[in-house]
């Protein structure tokens, strides 16, 4: 199978992007290291998983919490001896006020889980890849990070934030055959809907729908896979060929 002897680590893999990426890393032979706050729907998407694959590791692990993501880090490395792809997914992005009612206190929380969150696991994960001269890093971004949302400063900046840190490691880490990229989704199907194939009328993208989990799940895979050699620093916009923001 593709991900045969291959681990994964995804965050945010309770629901929505990050479950399909699971259970696909999971159907094509993976192993799967799971993060996510929300541990008991990530107990559910450990059972679904095990029904084919059952090399599947779960933890309650805020990705903002740095210490937390260092011990999951360390206990998934001594269990599964490696960490070869890493999905940076869990995020914070329900939020719509106008710019000046934000507060800073808020700004602090959307960059400590969206910014941090993937700048701590990224740095964790990085000694084991370079050791192995292997690695692949995915980032989930946002159209909002590029083309920046309307009453959602604080989302879009931190994706932005995740598009640049992805280019800039991208060529620190390339010499060390680890490769580093971001996924960037416009509209996608409510998350908590459990069809990962599952997409609706969208006025957004000239497609006329929104994008699916499993869609997005697969450009994730791609890039991953062993089938890339040879993108690293790109940001991948999936968004049906978007009309307004
Ligand atoms: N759904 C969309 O329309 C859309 C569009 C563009 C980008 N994205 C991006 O795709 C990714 C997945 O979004 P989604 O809508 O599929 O899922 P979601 O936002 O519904 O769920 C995200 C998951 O991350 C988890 N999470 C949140 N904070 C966490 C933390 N601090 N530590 C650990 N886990 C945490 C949540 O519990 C949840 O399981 C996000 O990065 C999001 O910004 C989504």
């Amino acid at each position: 199978m593709e991900f045969s002897g291959k681990v994964a680590l995804i965050t945010g893999a309770s629901v929505g992007i990050g479950r399909a990426t699971a259970m696909l890393f999971a159907q094509k032979g993976a192993k799967t290291i799971l993060l996510d706050v929300n541990f008991e729907k990530l107990e559910e998407v450990k059972k679904e998983i095990s029904e084919y694959n059952n090399n599947v590791l779960i933890y309650k692990c805020d990705v903002a919490d740095e210490k937390s993501v260092n011990e999951v880090v360390t206990d998934a490395i001594t269990k599964y001896g490696k960490i070869d792809i890493l999905v940076n997914n869990a995020a914070l992005w329900r939020n719509f006020e106008p710019f000046e009612e934000t507060t800073t206190e808020k700004w602090h929380t959307f960059f400590n889980i969206n910014v941090f969150g993937t700048v701590f696991l990224s740095r964790a994960v990085t000694p084991y890849m370079k050791s192995n001269n292997y690695g692949r890093i995915i980032n989930i971004g946002s159209v909002a990070g590029v083309y920046g949302n309307r009453n959602m400063a604080m989302y879009s900046a931190t994706k932005g934030a995740i598009i640049s840190l992805t280019k800039a490691i991208a060529k620190e880490l390339a010499p060390y055959n680890i490769l580093v990229n971001c996924v960037s989704p416009g509209t996608v199907s409510n998350s908590s809907n459990p069809d990962i194939t599952f997409t609706e009328p969208s006025e957004l993208s000239y497609l006329g729908r929104t994008g699916s989990d499993i869609e997005n799940a697969n450009i994730i895979c791609f890039l991953a896979s062993d089938k890339n050699g040879y993108i690293t620093g790109e940001n991948v916009i999936i968004d049906g060929c978007r009309k307004k923001i």
